[in-house]
């Protein structure tokens, strides 16, 4: 067993903050632990919750299709959230049930050793990079954390609500696609 599959097997059984009561699967990530990008969400919503992977809901589709448009393979990335479990209704994560879980994130930040950590929407952008990061303005810039380089772009569910930043989403995965591949050598 692999070091990422021993922190799985071990987040499966958490019980840091109190989601673990009420959530049905532990939403671990999914994807390529080989991969150059690593890509945060905030939270599973209901469907991950249900199936156990990150993603898989409307808003999953549309980074799915995006990915896809600028060259990305979906199964060539991986992606997790700063939660491993749901908050009940999708509300934001806490401190509490962030400070529970940053840990599992972090140490899979480590062991995937991306070239390139993507926060997608404004609460992993103000966890991972600066708490009061401003999305509209700051996303497709590139950060020095200190896990490594990172970069936020709009949530896709954000896309959703509000299809006219549809371009500014692509022309980040575009950018993002580009330092992969530049990446790969
Ligand atoms: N939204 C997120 O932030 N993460 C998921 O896994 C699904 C929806």
């Amino acid at each position: 067993m692999n070091e990422l599959q021993i922190l799985y097997e071990q987040c499966l059984t958490c019980t840091r903050c109190p989601l673990s009561g009420s959530r049905t699967n532990i939403v671990f990530g999914q994807g390529n632990p080989g991969s150059h990008v690593l890509f945060v969400g905030e939270a599973p919503g209901e469907k991950e919750d249900l199936c156990g992977q990150p993603f898989v809901g409307r808003a999953g589709m549309l980074l799915t299709k995006v990915m896809e448009q600028v060259g990305l393979d979906r199964q060539d990335v991986y992606i997790t959230n700063i939660l491993k479990c749901r908050p009940p209704q999708n509300r934001d994560p806490n401190r509490e049930e962030e400070q529970a879980c940053l840990p599992y994130l972090l140490e899979q930040i480590r062991l995937v050793r991306p070239v390139l950590t993507v926060c997608l929407g404004r609460i992993a952008a103000s966890r991972l990079i600066r708490p009061d990061f401003r999305i509209m303005k700051e996303h497709g810039i590139m950060f020095e954390t200190s896990f490594g380089p990172a970069m936020a772009i709009l949530h896709p569910a954000a896309v959703l609500r509000n299809i006219r930043q549809m371009d500014l989403f692509v022309a980040d995965m575009n950018q993002i696609a580009r330092i992969v591949k530049g990446s790969e050598g």
